[in-house]
């Protein structure tokens, strides 16, 4: 009867082809665990979230005591304030995985699910940058200051657009209140992009770390990969609780415990771990303008990947050659995100500025190339 149910009734039809009965590759490994890890930290985000919100009080004369309130007196407080900020980082830790394992199983020739996928990261990135200022700290005042400068870089319009966007002639009152209408909403815009993701994942299917596109060996989602996902979900709990109660500050900015002083400019102004791969991409180019376009093509050239796949063969499990220029990919993001910390000056400067620019050649020539290269390489004789 329940058997019948879940395949007839029009609600649990679509969970039993999401969870229970799709059909899924019988060899997909642990980097296939991020997608529903991410899920469940967007659920986190959002649950802790609320109950921030509830203590949360959006004005540039309370808000900074309102979180030292939220944290010290509101009922475990602490612990909710304390998830939500290292959840944050944790999401970024995992949508970085998530996209990497993309990248070496050329799981973007999911294009619509791909494309989905950079604008969700987009999103949580504009979500993380606002939430970042409602606390009202130093940091909070100067990141927003500098970031939303940048727009004044926009030809014609960047001098109309900035105090536009600050609600006033500098970031104030108005530009908290906004940021925080905008941080509450747009979770919610990813979560219903998080459902086209999945619409357009099912479709086809996912892909597996063989490359193998038949239908020939596929096992139920439930009972295999939610045991899979529940492990994974039961490991990720364990590392923000780690983090959450054991090293609460250590991924933040001691700057931000000083409320936000307007008239004192931080000597050292840097954002979140997760954005400084872009931040030193946009320092890096010495003209305005250009910095900016080249933060934005650092993750929007994401949407140009599967354009540029050139290989006849789809995961990089098979081919060597492509594997190092991948790990060494990852290796640059890496030196960009630790340059990215560093103070402007030399050697970071020019070591910003190579990065950047391998970053650039090595997604858009170099890995093309070496696909292409490959392919002759790999060719059968007889074809
Ligand atoms: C809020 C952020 C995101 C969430 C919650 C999310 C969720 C998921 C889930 C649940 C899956 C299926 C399980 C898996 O394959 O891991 C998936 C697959 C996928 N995601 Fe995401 N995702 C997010 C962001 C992204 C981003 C930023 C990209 C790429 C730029 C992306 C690209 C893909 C692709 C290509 C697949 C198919 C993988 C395959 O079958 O090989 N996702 N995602």
């Amino acid at each position: 009867m329940t058997h019948q149910l879940r395949k007839s009734h029009p609600l649990l039809k679509l969970v039993n082809h999401s969870l229970i009965d799709l059909p899924t590759p019988s060899n997909i490994s642990t980097w296939w665990n991020f997608g529903s890890l991410l899920g469940l930290t967007l659920m986190i985000q959002i649950l802790t979230g609320v109950f921030l919100m509830m203590h949360f009080s959006p004005s540039d004369t309370t808000a900074f005591s309102s979180v030292a309130y939220t944290s010290r007196e509101v009922w475990f407080g602490w612990l909710i304030r304390s998830f939500h900020t290292n959840g944050a980082s944790i999401f970024f830790m995992f949508i970085f995985l998530h996209i990497g394992r993309g990248l070496y199983y050329a799981s973007y020739l999911h294009e619509n699910t791909w494309n989905v996928g950079v604008i969700m990261l987009f999103l949580l990135m504009a979500t993380a940058f606002m939430g970042y200022v409602l606390p009202w700290g130093q940091m909070s005042f100067w990141g927003a200051t500098v970031i939303t400068n940048l727009l004044s870089a926009t030809p014609y319009i960047g001098d109309t657009i900035v105090p536009w966007i600050w609600g006033g002639p500098s970031v104030n009152n108005a530009t908290l209140t906004r940021f925080t209408a905008l941080h509450f909403l747009l979770p919610f815009i990813i979560l219903a992009l998080l459902i086209t993701h999945l619409i357009f994942l099912h479709e086809r299917g996912s892909f597996n770390p063989a490359g193998l596109s038949k239908n020939t060996d596929k096992i139920p989602f439930h009972p295999y990969y939610i045991m899979k996902d529940v492990l994974g979900a039961v490991l990720a709990a364990s590392m923000l609780l780690t983090l959450a109660l054991y090293l609460p500050v250590l991924l933040g900015d001691p700057e931000n415990f000083t409320p936000a002083n307007p008239m004192a400019t931080p000597s050292h102004i840097k954002p979140e771990w997760y954005f400084l791969f872009a931040y030193a991409i946009l320092r890096s180019t010495p003209n305005k303008l250009g910095g900016v376009l080249a933060m934005f093509s650092s993750i929007f050239i994401l949407l140009l990947i599967p354009f540029l796949h050139t290989t006849t063969q789809q995961p990089m499990s098979l081919r060597p050659l492509s594997q190092l220029l991948f790990w060494a990919l990852i290796l640059n993001f890496l030196a960009l995100t630790w340059i990215g910390g560093q103070p402007v000056n030399s050697p970071y400067i020019l070591l910003g500025q190579i990065t950047s620019l391998l970053y650039f050649i090595t997604i858009l020539i170099l890995m093309p190339l070496l696909g292409a290269l490959e392919n002759k390489m790999t060719k059968p004789p007889f074809i």
